[in-house]
């Protein structure tokens, strides 16, 4: 009897309250409703846009509902903030293909950008194909400092509380994923694929960040699959697979100005196979401003057949015609490589080339046993640097 006399009560109470959450027009927003044509050749841009400001001007929870099928899209910009939805869902289980018409990306445009929008979720299982293919020949980044750079497949820009999980980017034309100026960022279950020689296309890069974790993913692409860079603080890296690539980097630092630090990041847990470089620090030489990277953990990372398993270069300098030998002006500190294993596929398994002007302090390593493929015992260069060690070492430390 009791119990017959408060249900009713609850229930019309959780109705209310949800409602009351929830405003009036939670729902779905679905790009074939809004006369997106999926057939991977006709521009659907215009189409995902006005779903978008729809999804965005809803309350409550809503999701963007992109369904199975192929979509041809341009640049596009998912733009916030959406005052009053609660959370907004990316259901994305399409495979979306990026113009290869450079004329339609405006300098500095990427793909597809989320900006300035809170509580988003991207997941479904759906393909980012940046068809980068036709534009790489275009790309004289790695050869000039004054260069046009291409867009970048999944920006995410000035976001808080974001989830990506279950998604895939293919071929992007520069960055696949880049992570720019958010708070709370997560990122699960993403692959990520473009071949060995593909130009900058960086898996997932990180900038002026904090408080972001990306796990579980498979990255194989032609240079960093993780790239950490300035700016940023708290970031969590694990369960990486990682090659073909240039590997795990903190960097590049120190090429502009009023550049951030790098505080706190943990990365646990990986795999890398096959890339230039393992876990590597890189800071530009001549750099115009001082900062630092600090507190930094590498701990159990498996290599097979990495080139440079563990670098710190301070002396980066990858074109030509570096202006000045000036030393780095980043200050580099609290570094610990634990538990770091598998094989170098050079004698020098472990690269500690710190900066005369700013000599990297309280470098720590414990437990790395590195093995050169080639037979003969690998070893260790340093410069600038007394770093500490523990448990086993192999290579020898260097004096
Ligand atoms: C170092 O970074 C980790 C990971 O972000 C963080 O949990 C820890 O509190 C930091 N330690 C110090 C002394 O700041
Ligand atoms: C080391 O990392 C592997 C994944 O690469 C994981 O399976 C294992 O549990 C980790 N070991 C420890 C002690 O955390």
């Amino acid at each position: 009897m009791k119990l017959f006399l408060l249900l009713p009560f609850i229930c019309c109470y959780s109705i209310a309250d949800a409602q009351c959450r929830s405003g009036v027009s939670s729902g779905t927003f679905n790009v074939l409703h809004y006369g997106a044509r999926a057939n991977g050749f006709s521009d659907d841009s215009k189409v995902f846009m006005a779903a978008w400001k729809a999804a965005c001007a809803a309350s409550g929870n809503v999701k963007l509902h992109i369904p199975r099928g192929k979509y041809l899209v341009g640049p596009v910009k998912f733009d916030g903030p959406c005052r009053n939805v609660h959370s907004i869902t990316v259901y994305m289980q399409g495979y979306l293909k990026a113009s290869t018409d450079l004329s339609k990306y405006v300098e500095g445009d990427d793909w597809i950008q989320f900006g300035h929008v809170d509580k988003l979720t991207l997941t479904g299982g759906g393909t980012f194909d940046g068809q980068g293919a036709v534009s790489w020949p275009f790309n004289k980044c790695p050869r000039k400092k004054n260069c046009r750079v291409l867009p970048t497949s999944i920006k995410f820009l000035a976001t808080a509380d974001t989830v990506v999980r279950r998604v895939k980017s293919l071929n992007s034309k520069f960055f696949h994923v880049a992570v720019v100026g958010c708070k709370r960022f997560h990122g699960s279950n993403i692959r990520i694929h473009a071949p060995s020689n593909s130009p900058n296309t960086d898996g997932i890069h990180i900038e002026r960040s904090s408080d972001v974790t990306i796990c579980n993913s498979v990255i194989a692409t032609g240079d960093d699959c993780i790239s950490i860079g300035q700016g940023n603080v708290h970031v969590r890296i694990s369960r990486i697979t990682c090659g073909p690539g240039h590997g795990i980097s903190v960097g590049s630092l120190g090429r502009y100005r009023d550049e951030g630090d790098v505080r706190g990041l943990v990365v646990r847990d990986s795999t890398i196979s096959g890339t230039t470089n393992g876990i590597r620090i890189k800071t530009w030489q001549n750099s115009p401003g001082s900062s630092s990277a600090t507190n930094m953990t590498f701990k159990n990372i498996s290599m097979k057949g990495v080139a440079n398993p563990i670098i710190i270069d301070q002396m980066y300098c990858p074109y030509v015609l570096c202006p000045s030998q000036a030393p780095s002006r980043v200050k580099i500190s609290d570094i610990f490589f634990r538990d770091i294993r598998g094989t170098s596929a050079t004698p020098v398994a472990v690269t500690l080339k710190c900066s005369r002007g700013a000599p990297c302090r309280n470098v720590n390593l414990h437990n790395v046993h590195l093995r050169y493929t080639g037979g003969a015992a690998a070893t260790a260069e340093c410069w600038n640097v007394k770093a500490r060690y523990s448990g086993i070492q192999m290579p020898a430390p260097c004096h």
